[in-house]
């Protein structure tokens, strides 16, 4: 039994294709087949263009629809409404590939499903493989191609089994299995709504078969509650925070939290535009305003979430991005960043992987390209929220600015970075700090020097514990107080509860940071040794320590220390039996500025240990 059209949610569906494929015309034909035009709109449109003498187009329909529709709304793409027997759709008709992407990312025409449309005199270009990849990058999954313009290749079934082979091939190495491919005509109307006459080989659907076909989209409502705040505005005593519901719900009551300031409120009331009596709940797709219970400043850029579920909080992440830039993306350059209704800066810290989005083979290379697409790790001045794409895509999703200009865009990951979030978020309440009477230079005159923190950070096999301990014996000797902290060690003992995911990474080094602090300050020369994988978690170990912080890189490249394999973590890493390695599957960020770097390849342990010794004696007096 078919199902009544409102038993459905329309679904989205966007027209991808090169500009000269037809698109327009297939799509304002498939307007007109599906009866979803006001009557007499196509005679009104033909009586137009008899009186300029022009000959009737049906991509005219488009223009027309979208003359009525946009006034005054500037949005890049067209949306348009068609209805088959199984549901309503709404037509999204995306110029290019920037407008795709912006389109994508702000939300404003998310799409559940694709139509890619390829010239079938052409055959597949450059630009349907990349449209396919976007598709891909953005994780539409569900698509239809329409081989178009069949018309002018005489129907041929030869050139349009090539066609079809061809573009399969090409999406089953992203691993997309197009639902049909379909040879259609948008002038002739060949196979849109009913099969063709022209083409009794084609045994699979007709354009509103496949659309049909499609699965209806994900309850959106169902996913975590993301509600990005566009604006805030002021009426009398009142701020309304205003936005979208990008997924989840949201009720009158409910305790939110604000990201990345970190703050919570709860809901005063919702107020939404065009209605009589305020609702109590709001859900994913509604605009609406809500009102809070705390002053808060909350600015246009923070998400409001509910406390569980939160997006994640993170100075760093990783990044699949499609570039379109007029200059190549390269490590170290700057861009906005624009994150639902956020704009951040961010760096390109590395760039891991380039890959040719036509013909998908990866090159070696510190400089993305126009139309290359690649994995880079980006780097943020702050804590920005953010969502791994593969958990909620509506919030995933990023433009890059260059200028004024869209310059890429793409889809983010953690990918074995931590959420932050647990390690800024304080806890205790009504504590205050205890003075001392026993003050820092007292105990350093009577040790004879200052405390401070000595923080090794290498790879697992850099040599880090063997300097460690060798530092000990050597400042020991020298008459210091001087005390090891290491990885090992104290994984047996304080961290015995923690792995090696990245949160559990995070809080090894915040709590062995903040140990480190306390012993310097007691007057101790503290040598900590942890790979200490990450930057932001050194930079925090940093600051618990009040500056007094030399970092020493302990250099080996990854290669050397695979071969050293003490305790042979490597090999079993390699053969997959440890999972999250540092430098196998986990990322190592070397420091950038250490105070010290050691070469373990270059210099012995006892070189080693004499660089570090020679260097803390500069500062510290000897006894
Ligand atoms: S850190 O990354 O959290 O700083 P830490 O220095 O405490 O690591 O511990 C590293 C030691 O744990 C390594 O020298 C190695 O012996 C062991 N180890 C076990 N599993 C892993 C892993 N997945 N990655 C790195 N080291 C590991």
């Amino acid at each position: 039994m078919t199902a009544p059209a409102a038993a459905l949610a329309p679904l989205r569906v966007v027209f991808v294709g090169h500009v000269d494929h037809g698109k327009s015309t297939l799509v304002g034909r498939l307007i007109a087949e599906t009866g979803s035009l006001a009557d007499g709109k196509v005679e009104q449109i033909r009586a137009q263009c008899a009186r300029r003498g022009m000959p009737f187009e049906w991509s005219f329909l488009l223009d027309a629809l979208q003359a009525e529709r946009d006034q005054g709304i500037t949005i890049d793409t067209t949306q348009i409404w068609i209805k088959t027997a199984q549901r309503g759709y709404v037509i999204i008709d995306a110029p290019g590939h920037k407008e795709f992407l912006k389109n994508m990312v702000t939300g404003a025409a998310s799409a559940d499903a694709a139509i890619l449309v390829i010239d079938a005199a052409e055959g597949v270009q450059e630009q349907s493989r990349r449209h396919g990849y976007l598709l891909h990058l953005l994780g539409v999954r569900q698509v239809a191609v329409a081989v178009n313009k069949m018309d002018l290749i005489g129907y041929d079934r030869i050139r349009f089994a090539a066609i079809e082979c061809e573009i399969r091939t090409y999406l089953a190495e992203l691993g997309v299995d197009p639902t049909a491919v379909i040879p259609v005509s948008g002038r002739e109307g060949d196979n849109l709504t009913a099969a063709a006459v022209t083409m009794p080989w084609h045994l699979g659907p007709a354009l509103t078969a496949a659309l049909d076909r499609f699965a209806a989209a994900a309850p959106a409502p169902d996913l975590p509650l993301r509600f990005p705040i566009q604006d805030v505005y002021k009426f009398d005593e009142r701020r309304i925070l205003a936005g979208r519901v990008e997924s989840g719900r949201l009720a009158v009551g409910d305790t939110l939290l604000f990201s990345p300031s970190n703050k919570t409120a709860r809901v005063k009331s919702i107020e939404a535009w065009r209605v009589l009596t305020p609702p109590a709940e709001a859900r994913a797709g509604h605009s609406i305003g809500i009102t809070i219970d705390q002053p808060l400043f909350i600015e246009r850029g923070e998400w409001a979430s509910h406390a569980t579920d939160a997006p994640i909080e993170t100075d760093v992440c990783r990044a699949k991005v499609f570039w379109l830039g007029r200059h190549p993306l390269a490590k170290g350059n700057g861009y906005t960043i624009k994150l639902a209704t956020s704009e951040v800066r961010a760096t390109v810290q590395s760039i891991e992987r380039v890959i040719d989005a036509t013909s998908l083979t990866p090159r070696p290379g510190t400089t993305v390209e126009r139309n290359e697409v690649a994995e880079v790790t980006l780097r943020f001045p702050g804590l920005v929220a953010l969502d791994d794409f593969t958990r909620l895509p509506r919030t995933g999703r990023f433009v890059m600015v260059e200028g004024y200009d869209i310059a890429g865009g793409g889809i983010l990951s953690m990918d074995a970075y931590a959420d932050q979030r647990a390690l800024v978020t304080k806890r205790a309440t009504n504590v205050e700090r205890v003075e001392h009477r026993v003050t820092a230079s007292e105990r350093a005159k009577r040790n004879g020097h200052a405390g401070t923190v000595v923080w090794l950070t290498g790879l697992s096999g850099s040599g880090k514990t063997t300097i460690a301990i060798e530092l000990e014996r050597r400042l020991f000797d020298l008459s210091y107080l001087v005390y090891v902290l290491d990885g090992d060690n104290l994984r047996h003992g304080l961290n015995a509860d923690l792995g090696f995911s990245p949160e559990e990474r995070a809080e090894n080094i915040r709590r062995v940071g903040e140990v480190a602090a306390l012993m310097a300050r007691a007057g101790f020369i503290v040598v900590t040794a942890f790979i200490s994988p990450y930057r932001s978690d050194r930079e925090r170990a940093r600051r618990a320590a009040g500056g007094n912080f030399h970092e020493v890189y302990v250099k080996a490249s990854l290669a050397v220390c695979e071969s050293r394999d003490p305790k042979g973590l490597y090999r079993r890493a390699r053969a997959g039996e440890i999972a999250d390695f540092t430098g196998v599957s986990a990322p190592y960020e070397e420091p950038e500025t250490p105070e010290l770097l050691v070469d373990t390849e270059m210099q012995n342990v006892a070189m080693s240990v004499d660089a570090v010794v020679r260097y803390l004696r500069q500062g510290f007096r000897a006894v």
